[in-house]
C-alpha cells in the first residue's frame, strides 16, 4: 500500500509519522512546496523506525507528483493554518488555489485514489477537491469529525474520570462553531451519558467542543495538530485495511438528510472503496434544526468558493 501526504507541515507530518509507526502502508509518500522540508520529515521519521520498531518507508519530495504515481490514498494537508482571531473560513482565498493545484497534480498521476481533506475550511475545501477531481463522491472525504468527536470524548472522559476509551459519540455538521454534538447518541461503556452526566455540565461540554480547535489556537498561537494528524491517520488506516469503521466525516450529501448539495460531516462506514455507505440516523426536531444552520453556513462558504472559482 502507498499513501501520500501533501503538506509536511504540523498536521502532514503528525500523519505520516502516524502512518509510518502504526505500519499502515508500506511506502508513504511526503511532498510540499518548501524545499528540503518534505525530505527532511521524512529522512527524520525513517531515522525513527529501529526505536520505534517499524518498517514503513518515509520518503519526502519537493513538488515531485510523479513520485506519488500510484498512490492508494492521498491526504491533503497543504494550506495556511489559521492564526489567533481568524475563523477558518477566512483561510478560503488561499487554501483553495492550493487544494486546487495540489488536487490536480495528485489526480493526474494516482487517478485510482481515494481524496482525504484536511486543509480548512474543511467542508469547502473537501468541495473544492471533489469539483476539481470529478471523482464519484465515495472517493473524496473531509477529515474533521474524528477530530471533533475525539475532543468531546477526550473532555467527557475528563469530567467522568473514566477511560477516554470508553466514550463512543457521534458528531455531525460542518467543521465550525455550528458543528453538532449529538448526547443523545452518546455512551459511556454502553450507558447513555444523560444518565452519568447533569444537563448543564453537558451542555457546557458540548459547547466547549465546539470551540475545541479554537482553544487550541489561541493557546499555541496556531491550530492543532496531533489530534488532527492521527484522525486523518485513522481514516486512511480504515480505507486500506478496508476495516469498515463507522466514523463521522464530511461528504457530499445528495439528498441525504434532506440535504442537497452540500459538504457535512455525518455518520459514514468507511472501507476500502472510501464511502461504503452513508448512515441516516433518525434525528429528532432539534437535531434536524441545528444540521440545517449547519448546513446554511457550509453553503454560504461554499458559494463563496463559487465565486472565487468563477
Ligand atoms: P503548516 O503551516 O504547519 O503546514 C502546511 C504546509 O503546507 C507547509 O509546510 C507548506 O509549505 C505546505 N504547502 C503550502 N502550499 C503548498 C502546496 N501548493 N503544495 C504542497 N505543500 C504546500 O499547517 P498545519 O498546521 O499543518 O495545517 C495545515 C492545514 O490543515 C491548515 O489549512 C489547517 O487549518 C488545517 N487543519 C485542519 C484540521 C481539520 O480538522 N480538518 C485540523 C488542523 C488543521
Ligand atoms: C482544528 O479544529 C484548526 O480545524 C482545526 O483544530
Amino acid at each position: 500500500m502507498k499513501i501520500t501526504v501533501v503538506g509536511a507541515g504540523n498536521v502532514g507530518a503528525t500523519c505520516a509519522d502516524v502512518l509510518a509507526y502504526r505500519e499502515i502502508a508500506n511506502e508513504i509518500i511526503i511532498a510540499d512546496i518548501k524545499e528540503g522540508l518534505a525530505e527532511g520529515k521524512a529522512l527524520d521519521i525513517w531515522q525513527k523506525a529501529p526505536i520505534n520498531v517499524y518498517d514503513s518507508k518515509t520518503i519526502g519530495v519537493t513538488n515531485d507528483y510523479a513520485r506519488t504515481a500510484g498512490s492508494d490514498v492521498v491526504i491533503i494537508t497543504s494550506g495556511l493554518p489559521r492564526k489567533p482571531g481568524m475563523s477558518r473560513d477566512d483561510l478560503i482565498e488561499t487554501n483553495a488555489g492550493i487544494v486546487k493545484t495540489v488536487t490536480e497534480n495528485v489526480i493526474k498521476h494516482s487517478p485510482e485514489a481515494i481524496i482525504i481533506i484536511v486543509s480548512n475550511p474543511l467542508d469547502v475545501m473537501t468541495y473544492q477537491a471533489h469539483l476539481v477531481s470529478n471523482m464519484p463522491k465515495t472517493k473524496v472525504m473531509g477529515m474533521a469529525g474524528i477530530l471533533d468527536t475525539a475532543r468531546y470524548r477526550a473532555f467527557l472522559a475528563e469530567e467522568l474520570n473514566v477511560s477516554p476509551k470508553d466514550i463512543q459519540a457521534v458528531l455531525m455538521g460542518g467543521h465550525g462553531d455550528t458543528m453538532v454534538p449529538l448526547p443523545r447518541y452518546t455512551t459511556v461503556g454502553g450507558i447513555p451519558v444523560t444518565e452519568m452526566i447533569p444537563e448543564g455540565k453537558l451542555d457546557a461540554i458540548v459547547e466547549r467542543t465546539k470551540k475545541g480547535g479554537g482553544e487550541l489556537v489561541k493557546l499555541m498561537g496556531t491550530s492543532a495538530w496531533y489530534a488532527p494528524g492521527s484522525a486523518a491517520a485513522q481514516m486512511a488506516e480504515a480505507i486500506v485495511k478496508d476495516q469498515r469503521r463507522v466514523f463521522p466525516v464530511c461528504v457530499q450529501l445528495t439528498g441525504e438528510y434532506g440535504v442537497d448539495n452540500c459538504y457535512l460531516g455525518v455518520p459514514v462506514i468507511l472501507g476500502k472503496n472510501g464511502i461504503e455507505k452513508i448512515i441516516e440516523l433518525d434525528l429528532n426536531d432539534d437535531e434536524k434544526a441545528l444540521l440545517k444552520t449547519s448546513e446554511g453556513h457550509v453553503k454560504e462558504v461554499m458559494s463563496v468558493l463559487d465565486r472565487l472559482n468563477g
